[in-house]
């Protein structure tokens, strides 16, 4: 099918926007700079830190599983039986540490780049979504 386009120029810092591509949500998040500081912080806490099992394309295999640092595109499906994760801006203190998603089907736990964390259902990190940008703003997801 033809890719999705999605406008960030108006996406705040900390929100989510979800658009439908080839029937599944994909969520776009613009990360704050405290979120992005958790990408670290929160790696102990993982079961893949570094995104070694395919979940994403080669051009998204980095600390930030993105293109842009601060831009997170992801499909919204948990990777174990398929639920929706819920988007937890903030630490909530008792289910996650940090900035994440999480699951309330069977209480699998992501961090803000989608990475799974030990010890829970889910077997993956979260997919990423081939994408790409037209200029600074659109995205283009498919
Ligand atoms: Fe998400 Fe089971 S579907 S934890």
């Amino acid at each position: 099918g033809a890719p999705v386009e999605v406008n960030i120029a108006a996406l705040e810092e900390g929100a989510l926007v979800s658009v439908t591509w080839r029937g599944k949500p994909v969520w776009v998040v613009r990360r704050t700079p405290e979120m992005l500081k958790t990408l670290d912080e929160v790696a102990p806490e993982l079961a893949d830190p570094e995104s070694k099992t395919d979940q994403q394309p080669e051009y998204c295999r980095n600390k930030h599983r993105s293109i842009e640092p601060a831009v997170l595109v992801m499909v919204g499906i948990c990777t174990h039986l398929g639920c929706s994760p819920k988007y937890r801006p903030e630490a909530d203190g008792g289910q996650l540490s940090y900035s994440g998603f999480f699951c309330p089907c069977h209480g699998s736990k992501f961090d803000i780049a989608g990475r799974v964390y030990s010890g829970v259902p889910a077997p993956l990190n979260m997919v990423v979504p081939p994408h790409r940008y037209e200029g600074d703003s659109l995205i283009m997801v498919g």
